[in-house]
């Protein structure tokens, strides 16, 4: 049969059409990948923040891609690696915030969304990147609960706040870092404790072993004091503090340690038979900050759903007696 020219035209649009509806739909049937980037792998929270990811991917049915970017080269071949296997975003905790126009850049070149967790990315003026949407603690208010709490302790010990020194493990390059210990520092001033007890331990890396460093030379130069405080950003900068005070046989009768994490590394120490100077811990979510991430991600992805500009988490005093009950209240 011969086809009138109108006849063929129409012929060639159904076709087009339908190729146009098999690709799109081929598009939705894309299977949906996540990637999850942080910045050490090797740390508890982050291993957590993980475990929670994969089960919302686990419930959704996407796939998890988990990459360990200790620094920026890594974390930049990480985006281009998603963006080759056609990943639709990412979230990240960056080794160094100051990375984010660059993440901005690669994620938008690799067609990916970007979310950021723990540690807000700053632009090339130090400034929040805002569009980048992103949850983390509230930082300043959990260091004030961290300052609170011992300041409580300290009352109940029955020790006098002048004869005490105060450790803060500082890492300041990391802004939560710093509005954490400012907080504790702010809370305890409240309470009355003498800001000239305060003595900063600035930490080079933000691991245990570098905290363990830097309260070293502290302990060292301040030998005078025979009772001490720590506080630092986590539990691995306070634990350090704390190992550095052992070794100088300052134990539990003489320090009073609390930490920000509540994770492993917290559990571990609590499971030591004798109570140890690191007396607990506010704990925060690795399960909002890993599965509730991810399940925006995915909403962003399969809804078109624009995650919230920022998400500030709580936390709770983790101690060895309450810990049962307070990780069971976070849903852990
Ligand atoms: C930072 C710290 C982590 C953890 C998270 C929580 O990234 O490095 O140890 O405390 O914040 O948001």
């Amino acid at each position: 049969m011969k086809l009138s020219i109108n006849k063929r035209k129409l012929f060639q649009w159904t076709l087009q059409l339908g190729m146009v509806l098999l690709s799109s739909s081929l598009y939705a049937q894309d299977p949906i990948k996540i990637g999850f980037l942080v910045k050490q792998a090797e740390e508890p929270w982050f291993q957590d923040e993980w475990r929670y990811a994969e089960q919302a991917a686990r419930e959704k049915g996407f796939s998890l891609i988990k990459i360990g970017v200790p620094n920026g080269e890594k974390l930049m071949a990480a985006i281009d690696n998603l963006g080759a296997q056609k990943a639709q975003g990412f979230i990240v905790c960056a080794p160094d915030v100051k990375l984010g126009t660059a993440i901005e850049r690669a994620a938008k070149r690799n067609k990916l969304r970007v979310f950021s967790v723990d540690d807000q990315l700053q632009n090339g003026s130090g400034q929040p990147i805002e569009t980048i949407p992103h949850m983390g603690i509230s930082a300043y208010k959990i260091g004030q609960q961290v300052g609170e709490e011992l300041a409580a302790e300290i009352k109940k010990r029955g020790w006098n706040m002048a004869d005490i020194g105060a450790m803060r493990i500082a890492f300041d390059q990391l802004p939560t870092a710093r509005e954490r210990t400012m907080g504790a520092v702010d809370a305890l001033k409240a309470a009355g404790f003498p800001v000239k007890n305060v003595i900063d331990a600035p930490s080079v890396k933000s691991d245990t072993e570098s905290a363990y460093n830097a309260a070293n030379i502290v302990l060292t130069k301040q030998s005078s004091f025979k009772r001490w405080i720590i506080f630092g950003m986590n539990d691995e900068a306070v634990l350090g503090a704390v190992r550095a005070a052992e070794g100088r046989k300052l134990a539990q009768d003489a320090v009073i340690a609390i930490g920000i994490g509540g994770s492993k590394s917290t559990l571990n120490e609590f499971a030591k038979p004798k109570q140890t100077a690191f007396y607990g811990s506010i704990l925060i979510s690795p399960k909002r900050h890993g599965y509730e991430t991810s399940l925006l991600m995915y909403e962003w992805i399969t809804a078109n759903r624009l995650p919230p500009a920022l998400t500030l988490t709580n936390g709770a005093l983790l101690t060895r007696t309450n810990q049962a009950a307070v990780r069971e209240k976070f849903g852990l």
